[in-house]
């Protein structure tokens, strides 16, 4: 079964093909040099872009000898995302549709990033699912591979989001959270240099959802209280003590998630936060799960995770 997956949903355009177990290929082109000039996604500039990428990647495809008579089924990124960026998508899967006469099978997003962690693994069930990028915070709970049930999700903030931010207030740049990744790789804070900003949303009530927004105001208020003082030093410590709050507060939320859910075989981590070290360790830390962190190029938006999710939907279709 060989199946093209198209993925437009943000500023990512990317196209896969399947076959059986194995991407045969994969091009993708992001926007973030473009993006990076207004400090954030303009979702107009994404869907102009996203049109002269696809064009790209169809002669890329062509170039490296894709036949697209061979391939069983295409599909594509329906929902959620940026409008304009889901259409440009949907037309390109359409247009390859229609002139192949080929089915035409369209993806959650989330699905999508639910089923990148098994590209390269088999997952042994039942799996917790840690999505974690620009758009979107959730714990993904399966059961089974046909019982895909969102458990936990963000209230306010995504948490790309919030490093994107505090990134941006302490002049670091776009995107932040590599920005603040790579501080972190670099330096150790002594005792005194750490800033002890609160555990965000530990209101019982909450159980696995999340909550980034107060964590963001404190940190966005100290900045504030402190720009006379801001430094590369300073600057330093907060987007450190920053990344040390955010571990434990994940941590936190993943031993909640066992506590519930002790039947858990599998934690896997997804989504363009998932590229964070200090993250990927804390996943890889639950020894006594199996856990999986998907390649970068599988962690980002991704055709190759909208094929796999259309492999799982056909998979269950013919049950
Ligand atoms: O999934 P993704 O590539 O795109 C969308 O959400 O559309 O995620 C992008 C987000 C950005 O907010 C970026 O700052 C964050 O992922 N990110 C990181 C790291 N690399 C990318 N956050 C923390 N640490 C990183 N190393
Ligand atoms: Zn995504």
């Amino acid at each position: 079964m060989k199946i093209l997956g198209i993925e437009s949903s943000h500023d990512d355009a990317s196209v896969a093909l399947l076959d059986n177990d194995s991407i045969v290929v994969m091009t993708s082109y992001s926007q973030i040099d473009i993006h990076a000039q207004f400090g954030g996604t303009i979702p107009e500039v994404a869907s102009r872009e996203h049109i002269k990428n696809f064009a790209f990647i169809l002669e890329d495809l062509k170039s490296k000898g894709i036949d697209f008579t061979i391939v069983d089924a295409i599909a594509y990124t329906k929902e959620p995302g940026l409008l304009g960026s889901l259409q440009v998508g949907f037309l390109f899967a359409s247009a390859l549709a229609m002139f192949y006469n080929k089915p035409l099978i369209p993806i959650n997003h989330l699905h999508g990033h639910f089923w990148s962690a098994a590209i390269e693994q088999n997952l042994k069930f039942p799996v917790l699912g840690l999505l974690l990028s620009g758009g979107h915070s959730q714990f993904i709970l399966a059961k089974t591979p046909f019982n895909l049930e969102l458990v936990g999700t963000t209230q306010d903030d995504a948490l790309g989001e919030i490093y994107d931010k505090i990134a941006r207030k302490l002049g670091l740049g776009f995107p932040g959270g590599p920005k603040i990744d790579k501080l972190n790789q670099e330096f150790t804070l002594n005792s005194s240099e750490l800033i002890n900003f609160t555990i965000p949303g530990q209101n019982p009530e909450f159980l696995l959802n999340f909550s980034f927004s107060g964590l963001k105001t404190q940190v966005i208020n100290y900045i504030h209280k402190n720009k006379d003082k801001l430094d590369s030093k300073m600057q330093k410590n907060i987007a450190i003590s920053f990344q040390k709050t955010i571990i434990k507060y994940l941590k936190s939320k993943i031993n909640l998630a066992l506590e519930i859910y002790p039947e858990i075989q599998t934690l896997t981590l997804m989504g363009g936060v998932a590229a964070n070290l200090e993250i990927r360790q804390l996943i890889k830390s639950y020894e006594q799960l199996n856990t999986v962190v998907p390649k970068m190029q599988y962690c980002t938006d991704n055709g190759a995770m909208i094929a796999k999710a259309a492999q799982m939907k056909l998979v269950e279709e013919n049950q």
